[in-house]
């Protein structure tokens, strides 16, 4: 069975991980313990060598420590890092890569899912720094199982208080379902803008960075899926994990997207694509007159052509996803495109808001599919990817092939 690496840090509910530990291993879980130094100021090493039957990793310079092999491999090892409770200063050190201790360098080191109980002092939890460590470590994919409401053992009430250990021990075997449930399956992912020359140096673009299809791309490799990401001219960097072509115009973009189309399970038109490009001149255009006229033609509408090959039967099986960035009628708009370019779904986000869509972290979309729609409220553009690709499982799972 998996090994999960359990990070105890110095907080009153160190106490509650005990229970985390048992319920994991009830799920037919092996489990080591890390505590850090804090921690064992309030539960002994001692219990939790007991229970998991695994010496406690305290110490990342004790002799003899890093000559344990076992020790050193439970960062490849763990099949999910928890860290519960996860202090304030627990969670800093996560979001800025600081690795002054085990459990901090194991979080940097492991390429395992993570999640993190928080467990600290209302005002603490309130406090701005951490409310943006948390950010970080959501849009980097970490699961927050959120802290409940109730009296702290610092005498107040409010929320800080660690989850109780049954919804920790949940969490966690979500995560892990999630891990694999896309293995097998073969996903191409198209992200950012397209980049339409008009001269030698000029070009037409438009605001898209690339972070929401990356971050689809980095969800599904995370399920286990075999993804290739088709990137225009991306403002961020790609994730790990997966095969990148680089493209700049959209009919670049068509005659990759078009060449890789066959035998996925999933294509995701993530991408902004531009709807014209213009004549391209080879020479630089002068500045010579007082205005310039620019003739703009269609591009190839990607979507729609993969739309069609899949309906003339080129394209058996494959799961075909849209975005319809719109500035009204959203939903509405959102429901004919996905009619019209005859795709399971359509990803739609209102591009009007300044919190959310392109070129921001956030975004704010709805689902619409044949059966039904759902609306994935204002969040970080990694937890809106987890909620598209969701879908995409269901859908799959529900798929006539
Ligand atoms: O029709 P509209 O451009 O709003 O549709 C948006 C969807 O179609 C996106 O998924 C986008 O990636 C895709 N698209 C495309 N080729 C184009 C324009 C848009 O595949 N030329």
């Amino acid at each position: 069975m998996p090994t999960i690496a359990l990070g105890v840090t110095g907080g009153i509910g160190a106490y509650k991980a005990v229970e985390v530990a048992r319920g994991l291993q009830k799920a037919g879980h092996e489990v080591v313990v890390v505590m850090t130094e804090a921690a064992r100021h309030f539960v002994g090493p001692l219990t939790f060598e007991a229970i998991t039957r695994h010496p406690v990793i305290t110490d990342q310079f004790a002799p003899g420590a890093n000559a344990d092999i076992a020790h050193i491999q439970l960062a490849t090892d763990a099949a999910l890092l928890l860290v519960a409770p996860a202090t304030a200063n627990c969670l800093g050190k996560m979001a800025h890569g600081i690795a002054d201790d085990f459990l901090s360098s194991l979080y940097l080191a492991t390429r395992a899912p993570v999640v993190v109980a928080p467990a600290m002092n209302t005002f603490m939890w309130e406090h701005d720094a951490v409310r943006r460590n948390l950010e970080v470590l959501r849009e980097r994919g970490v699961r927050v199982v959120e802290p409940g409401e109730g009296f702290l053992a610092c005498g107040w009430m409010g929320k800080g208080r660690l989850a109780e250990p049954d919804a920790i021990v949940a969490a966690v075997l979500d995560t892990l379902r999630k891990g694999a449930s896309l293995a097998g399956r073969r996903f191409l992912v198209t992200a950012g803008p397209t980049f339409e020359d008009i001269d030698p140096v000029r070009y037409v673009g438009n605001r898209s960075s690339g972070r929401m299809g990356f971050a689809i791309a980095e969800e599904a490799a995370a399920r286990g899926a075999e993804v290739t990401v088709v990137a225009g001219p991306v403002s961020v960097a790609p994730p790990p994990g997966v095969a990148l072509v680089r493209v700049r115009g959209a009919v670049e973009m068509r005659d990759a997207v078009m060449a890789r189309a066959k035998g996925q399970d999933v294509i995701v038109m993530a991408a902004a694509v531009a709807d014209y490009r213009p004549e391209r001149a080879t020479e630089k255009i002068a500045k010579e007159t007082q205005t310039l006229t620019l003739v703009l033609h269609r591009t190839p509408d990607i979507l729609e052509g993969l739309g069609r090959e899949r309906a003339e039967g080129r394209l058996p099986g494959t799961l075909l996803v849209g975005f319809a960035a719109e500035t009204s009628e959203v939903v509405a708009r959102a429901r004919e495109k996905r009619r019209r370019k005859q795709v399971d779904l359509v990803v739609a986000n209102d591009v009007s808001r300044s919190d959310a869509g392109f070129d921001v972290d956030a975004n704010a979309v709805v689902l619409v599919a044949e059966d039904g729609e759902q609306e994935l409220g204002l969040a970080p553009k990694r937890e809106i990817a987890r909620g598209i690709v969701d879908r995409i499982e269901r859908l799959l799972g529900t798929r006539k092939e």
